[in-house]
């Protein structure tokens, strides 16, 4: 039976990508995304990709769009196999600039949403022995200078993973976390930026494209996998942050200088 695949921030970049990929293989999709037009263009290139799709149009901040959500995909599929959640916003600021309105905005929409939702979708996700998708970063497991108020967001999204994964697999539901790099989207226009700064950019920081992302995504969920690093740029920040701390370090400093501190 074709899966029932319910996509967040579904409208734009990576998530419209993973809509179109699953779609491509006969499913069912479900699209979240707060602006309705963009969203309804995305339903008809699914449904001319060869899916079914629906657009559910909503905040996933607000806890009445994500009942709103989860009932609507229900209500018309009556199964759920697969929750990604993808919708997601940058903040870049030295730490000390941080404006705690605009953390709690980030943490609301990056942490709690993703959270919320899975536990909206438990019971059907449990019936399909399913999967949640957990759209991290290598900024997950990596913090550079000026990334802090994103990075924390998405550190913190990675220990509910890890502790949600573990907890879930008596029910036979599996938690996937994404780890991309930089992805061609406009994530970047769509963050909030102090002083119009990302902060210095190693070499290697070159942008994936979010369907070569979303076909790799789709494909760990295939594969039951717990854990994806879309890049070789992710890869080695990732085994860096765990073997080689302390040099992990060094850098950051270096790039701190590099950015202005
Ligand atoms: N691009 C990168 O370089 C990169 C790298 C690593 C990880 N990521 C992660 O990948 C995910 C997707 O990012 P992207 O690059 O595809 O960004 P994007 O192109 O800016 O897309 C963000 C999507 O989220 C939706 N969204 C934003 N706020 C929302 C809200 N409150 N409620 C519902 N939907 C909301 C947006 O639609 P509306 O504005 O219409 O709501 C849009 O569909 C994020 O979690 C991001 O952290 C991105």
């Amino acid at each position: 039976m074709a899966p029932v695949v319910v996509v967040t921030g579904a409208s734009s970049g990576i998530g419209r990508s993973l809509a179109l990929a699953w779609a491509r293989r006969g499913a069912r999709v479900v699209l979240s995304a707060r602006g309705q037009e963009a969203l309804d263009r995305v339903a008809a290139e699914a449904r001319a990709a060869g899916g079914d799709a629906l657009a559910v149009a909503g905040d996933v901040t607000v806890e009445e769009d994500r009942k709103a959500l989860c009932e609507r995909a229900l209500g018309a599929y009556g199964r759920l196999d697969v929750l990604v959640n993808n919708a997601g916003r940058g903040y870049y600021a030295p730490s000390l600039e941080v404006d705690p309105a605009e953390l709690e905005a980030i943490y609301r929409l990056n942490v709690i949403a993703p959270v919320r939702l899975a536990q909206l979708a438990i019971e059907p996700l449990s019936a399909a022995k399913g999967t949640i998708v957990m759209v991290s970063s290598v900024a997950g497991v990596v913090a550079s200078p000026r990334m802090g108020p994103y990075a924390s967001s998405k550190f913190a999204l990675e220990a509910l993973s890890m502790s949600l994964r573990a907890e879930l697999a008596s029910r036979g539901v599996r938690v996937l976390v994404v780890r991309p790099g930089p992805v061609a989207t406009p994530f970047r226009q769509n963050a909030v930026v102090a002083d119009d700064n990302v902060g210095y950019r190693p070499p290697g920081h070159n942008p994936q494209s979010p369907d070569d992302v979303a076909e790799m995504t789709v494909r760990a969920v295939d594969a039951g996998r717990e854990v994806l690093e879309t890049s070789l740029f992710v890869k080695t920040a990732s085994v860096a942050a765990r073997v080689a701390p302390g040099p992990m370090r060094w850098i950051t400093r270096q790039m701190a200088r590099r950015s202005g501190f």
